[in-house]
């Protein structure tokens, strides 16, 4: 039997999977039609069952592995596996492989989507890094978004508006839902989070928990408050890790004038500015988490906020910065925005993503545009997830790609 021609049994169609692909599928090949497999790992055998079929894409989940992969492990979750819970996808595999595979797949976008030359790639881009605050890849989820069920909580199915109900969620730190089923009840949508108090704040659609106090976040030696549904990063473990990588990759910035755009709650603006910017200019669009960044920074004279859109704002400036930092929403900063750092030019830009595929694209414009990646490195903020945080260091260097 070759690798290409799939054998169908009572249990399904049999494949050989390859490598990793985005949103945590191996690709194979077979009925001259390229297939997005779930629940696998590359190199194994396995029996799948078919999920979707569209324009000679094959989707499938895997039913029974013929040959597993040394990298193959028991899923912590009983809620984990196909028609379950649609949370995680990489229970099944080693924390080791799961770091394998977010790079491979932060290379492979920036290779197709981006246009970058693998043997750049293989220079710039490290290792997935881990976060410190997670216990093997567990309990480091501090907020949650969810509805309150009769027996547990609601997660939507993988890829479907179908709410399964789980009783216990391992990702997520175990104070949260205990909080949860005593706070809220059955039928009511939530959103809860927790503070460096180890306090869970839970807020309730129908009322039941309204909590009007802010969640506080200590990360260095500021002092976040933010309302339960503001934006803040959801991995414990993240702020600092990711505030210490942009600083890291900025080099020295002192004396420097730096924007934080997409700044949220001012994260990134507190970490540039204590490393020594004399002037950080903070945009973010969302009033709830502007006026947390006016709490936090009001005796602040370095740090200028505004509350903006970042393309309007934007086109009001002249002036480049030293450097950029963007932060910007998964469907990435866009041509727009990433054009208007392009005519400025802002001399380095230090791009966070948590879609690779949108760095990756934004990434082909400012390459034409004369920009360098110098430095890419793939963080693991969402272990037994397919997701991937990336930051990536572009310099302007004039030289059109
Ligand atoms: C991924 S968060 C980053 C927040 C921050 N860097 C942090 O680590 O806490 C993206 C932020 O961009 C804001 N945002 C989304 N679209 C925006 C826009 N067009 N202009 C300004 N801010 C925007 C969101 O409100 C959100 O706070």
């Amino acid at each position: 039997m070759t690798p290409d021609q799939p054998t169908v049994s009572d249990g399904g169609t049999e494949l050989d999977l390859g490598r990793w692909v985005s949103g945590g599928a191996c690709i194979a090949h077979a009925e001259g039609k390229t297939w997005f497999v779930r629940f696998g790992i590359p190199g194994e055998r396995v029996r799948v069952v078919v999920t979707r079929r569209a324009r000679g894409v094959v989707y499938a989940d895997v039913t029974s592995v013929i040959s597993p992969s040394p990298a193959r492990t028991d899923p912590a979750c009983r809620s984990f596996g196909p028609g379950l819970c649609g949370g995680c996808d990489l229970q099944h595999v080693s924390l080791e492989e799961q770091r394998r595979s977010k790079r491979d797949v932060v290379v492979d976008c920036l290779t197709r989507l981006g246009g970058m030359r693998l043997d750049h790639l293989k220079k710039c881009v490290t290792e997935t890094t881990s976060i410190p605050g997670d216990a093997g890849g567990l309990g480091w989820r501090t907020r949650m978004t969810a509805l309150r069920t009769v027996g547990g909580i609601g997660m939507h199915r993988a890829r479907s508006h179908e709410v399964v109900e789980v009783t216990e969620c391992p990702i997520t730190d175990n104070r949260v839902l205990p909080s949860v089923m005593r706070d809220v009840r059955p039928g009511e949508e939530f959103r809860a989070a927790i503070g460096s108090d180890g306090i869970v704040r839970v807020e309730a659609q129908g009322g039941s928990a309204r909590v009007r106090e802010a969640v506080t976040t200590l990360v260095g030696t500021e002092s976040w408050s933010l309302p339960v549904g503001a934006f803040w990063q959801v991995h414990g473990g993240f702020a600092q890790y990711l505030g210490d990588t942009v600083v890291g990759l900025a080099g020295s910035v002192t004396g420097e004038t730096w924007w934080d755009l997409y700044a949220g709650a001012g994260l990134l603006t507190a970490f540039l500015a204590d490393a020594g910017a004399s002037r950080v200019v903070s945009v973010e669009s969302d009033g709830r988490a502007c006026s947390a960044a006016r709490r936090t920074f009001h005796n602040r004279p370095d740090v200028v906020l505004h509350h903006a859109e970042v393309a309007a704002w934007l086109a009001d400036q002249a002036q480049p910065p030293h450097g950029v930092v963007v932060d910007p929403p998964r469907s990435g900063c866009g041509p727009e925005v990433t054009r208007q750092l392009m005519s400025l030019p802002v001399p380095r830009i230090i791009y966070v993503a948590c879609d690779p595929a949108a760095l990756a694209r934004d990434v082909r414009i400012l390459r034409s545009g004369g920009y360098e990646v110098q430095r890419v490195v793939p963080i693991d903020a969402f272990p037994m997830t397919h997701h991937v945080e990336t930051v990536a260091l572009l310099a302007f260097t004039h030289r059109l790609s």
